[in-house]
């Protein structure tokens, strides 16, 4: 009978998906500094934006966290907001352009599971097509990670790929090593975040030229969680 794998395993096996997701999106940070931006998501974002607004007493004070920030495009929207941004990344190429598109940007190459900050140090945190990188095994941590490092009722918004409950390396992807996706269906994707946070919102839509729907998450990381 196979032996159930042990925590040594799942971290031996998220490290090598986490090297791979690197070395993918290394060699795509060029190209993806010229992606189109997707309009569904911005105007999430910015919505997002206005009701940090309205919990934080001074902007130039809010501290948001952005979990795998890519070339920068939302550090450098939230920045513009006035809140100071913190982005991690596993591609180092990517916090690079991040640096550059949204120089007043803090960033650190790490992962979202393992967080280089202190407990409480963020308002907010938001997170775009990243934590579908995570399997289902290991989201836990990062969203543990979150509530950690959110101070008491911190607010993250999370926007992710969706789809039938299943872990996958993509058949046929732009670069090799070929990436790693965690989908999951909106009701797995509520109860994983609801064991750590409230949720106060789960919207979906399906943009035109896709096949799969984007989930967009909102959730209050309360005094409970971490
Ligand atoms: C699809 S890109 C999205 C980038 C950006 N948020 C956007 O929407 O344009 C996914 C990003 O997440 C990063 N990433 C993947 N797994 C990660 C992890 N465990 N921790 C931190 N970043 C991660 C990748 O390096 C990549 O930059």
């Amino acid at each position: 009978m196979a032996e159930e794998p042990t925590a040594a395993d799942y971290r031996r096996n998220r490290q090598r998906r986490e090297h791979d997701l690197a070395i993918f999106y290394e060699q795509q940070a060029p190209d993806r500094a010229n992606f189109p931006t997707p309009t569904d998501r911005d105007r999430h974002r910015d919505i997002f934006l206005d009701r940090l607004e309205t919990v934080i007493d001074n902007v130039a004070f809010g501290a948001v966290l952005e979990l795998g920030t890519g070339t920068g495009r939302d550090a450098h929207a939230v920045a513009q907001r006035g809140f100071s941004v913190t982005g991690i990344d596993l591609a180092k190429a990517n916090l690079a352009a991040t640096r550059k598109l949204a120089p007043t940007t803090a960033v650190a190459q790490a992962s979202a599971v393992e967080l280089p900050f202190a407990d409480r140090s963020f308002d907010a945190v938001l997170s775009f097509s990243t934590l579908m990188h995570i399997s289902s095994d290991d989201v836990a941590l990062a969203l543990a990670e979150c509530g950690r490092v959110l101070k008491p009722n911190g607010l993250a918004a999370f926007g992710t790929w969706g789809g039938a409950d299943t872990d996958k390396i993509l058949a046929d992807d732009h670069y090799d090593p070929p990436r790693f996706f965690s989908l999951r269906t909106d009701k797995t994707w509520r109860s994983l975040v609801a064991a750590h946070a409230s949720v106060i919102e789960l919207t979906t839509w399906k943009p035109a030229s896709s096949v799969d729907h984007y989930q967009w998450i909102i959730a209050r990381f309360n005094e409970r969680s971490g």
